[in-house]
């Protein structure tokens, strides 16, 4: 058989459809098509898989068969060529052999304590009892988290000007509209600073000089005792004992920091909109909290139950990817009876496998319950892609939202100032809540009967 059916709609047509409603473009496809159907807006035909079995199939043989990093292109603006998430083949191989280790092991540790530390220090800003939006304060934890744990910078001026600038460009092209410009080539024409795009290569320009400064500086003041990731980049040596060069470090470090800020802003922002929603699910995390000795090591929260229940279905109900990055076959495949010739995309949709009936019950609701009662495999709950392009940074992301939730719970009682429940939209290439996620905090009083004993270690970090 030749490709699965879809939709026949003209190919700019799905194109704003999926950039303005992507949810409903996926959901309708899926309910007119089935599994899989054939997307028509890009450049080359997109094969949208949530079956489990053929997810494990394409990531079985996801190097051998695919290319990813072409697919990506649409991200080469912000990210530049020699981004690890454009890579492919040997080249890709390469860079992740040598931006993974600094994701892992002993230095989680350290991580773990800089977390903690800038969630209270940003958390300590709330106005009490007044309405504020929550996803701002997200987005500046996890953007000076990334920005500590990946450049070690010290809060400063440089720190303080690119966290300016990355918001800004992010934001400039976050909305359904603004991220236009990263769809259409067409748009990406400059016509001075006030033109959209003009705009946005002058305030890349300008990162682009900071990050620039920062590596000529790190090359000349060499300092084998930081534990930043930059510095182990910097260090890094190929198989042919080649250093990276500047551009290369250039690339990845932006691509670190965009890559590792808002896709975990974003899932923090939902799991305090569940959290706070939902009396039982709050009452429980905080019962859970509670049972932490004084004394525990912040990364103990990483062994509770709950918490990580809490985590997986907010990553699971709202993805903060959509899809995977699509993987184009370089070689003829054989997939669900389909034979996909060479120079189709395949995506396995985390959406739409994340909401499957058969493996969710309920779908819509949040549940966090059903990931203590079952156990999903890698090809069923999948939030961070997989195969060979799994997301590196997976491990950080869950301990970032485990110490930050656990942080702001056990010193806040949060009350939602939505009038509605919040929607799902579009941000850039993610999926984010429609609003700021707007909150009333109140400290707890540190005599509260319930988690304040057992979370001292908490309260004090
Ligand atoms: C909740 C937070 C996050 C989510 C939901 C997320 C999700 C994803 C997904 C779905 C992919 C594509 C995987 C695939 O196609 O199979 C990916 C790739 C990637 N992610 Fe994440 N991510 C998160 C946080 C982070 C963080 C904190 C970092 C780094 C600091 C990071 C760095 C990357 C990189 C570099 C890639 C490209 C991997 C490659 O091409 O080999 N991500 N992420």
């Amino acid at each position: 058989m030749g490709l699965p059916d879809g939709p026949r709609t003209p190919r700019m047509v799905q194109m704003i459809e999926w950039i303005a409603r992507p949810l409903s473009y996926m959901e309708s496809c899926a309910q007119r098509y089935g599994d899989p159907f054939t997307a028509g807006f890009g450049v080359f035909p997109i094969i949208f898989v949530s079956n489990p079995q053929a997810i494990q199939a394409i990531f079985a043989v996801d190097q051998a068969h695919f290319d990813a990093g072409r697919a990506n292109s649409i991200l080469q603006p912000i990210l530049g060529d020699h981004s690890l998430i454009l890579l492919d083949g040997t080249q890709h191989q390469r860079q992740r052999r040598l931006l993974t280790p600094p994701f892992h092991g002993e230095r989680m540790r350290v991580y773990g304590n800089l977390i903690g530390e800038i969630a209270s220090r940003v958390s300590a800003q709330w106005p009490e009892g007044q309405p504020f939006a929550m996803r701002p304060f997200m987005q500046q934890i996890s953007m000076q988290v990334i920005l500590q744990a990946v450049f070690g910078l010290d809060v400063g001026q440089r720190f303080d000007r690119l966290e300016k600038l990355l918001f800004t460009m992010l934001d400039s092209i976050g909305s359904p509209l603004s991220s236009s410009l990263l769809f259409f080539k067409g748009l990406q024409k400059s016509w001075g600073s006030w033109s959209p795009w003009g705009r946005f290569l002058y305030q890349r320009h300008q990162i682009d000089e900071l990050i620039y400064a920062e590596i000529a500086q790190r090359r000349t003041e060499v300092d084998p005792s930081r534990t930043d990731i930059f510095n182990l980049l910097l260090s890094a040596r190929d198989e042919h004992d080649q250093p990276m060069t500047d551009i290369e470090l250039h690339d990845e470090l932006i691509t670190l920091l965009v890559a590792g800020h808002e896709t975990t802003a974003t899932a923090l922002s939902w799991a305090l909109y569940w959290i706070c929603t939902l009396p039982e699910v709050h009452e429980r995390l905080v019962r859970e909290l509670d049972t932490l000795a004084p004394d525990a090591d912040p990364s103990s929260l990483l062994q509770l139950p709950y918490l990580n229940a809490v985590c997986q279905e907010t990553l699971r109900l709202y993805p903060v990817a959509m899809i995977t990055f699509p993987r184009v076959a370089k070689l003829p495949f054989q997939l669900m009876g389909y034979q996909i010739e060479a120079g189709t995309a395949v995506a396995p949709c985390i959406y739409l496998l994340h909401r499957r009936p058969d493996l969710y019950p309920e779908p819509e609701r949040f549940r966090p319950e059903r990931f203590l009662e079952r156990q999903y495999s890698p090809f069923e709950f999948l939030p961070f892609g997989g195969g060979n392009r799994r997301c590196i940074g997976m491990a950080f992301a869950l301990l970032e939202m485990k110490l930050v939730l656990a942080t702001i719970l056990v010193r806040f009682d949060l009350i939602l100032a939505e009038k509605g429940p919040i929607l799902p939209a579009r941000r850039g290439v993610t999926l984010a809540p429609s609003t700021g996620v707007h909150m009333i905090a109140r400290r707890r009083p540190s005599n509260s009967p319930q988690p304040a004993p057992k979370t001292d270690r908490l309260r004090s970090l």
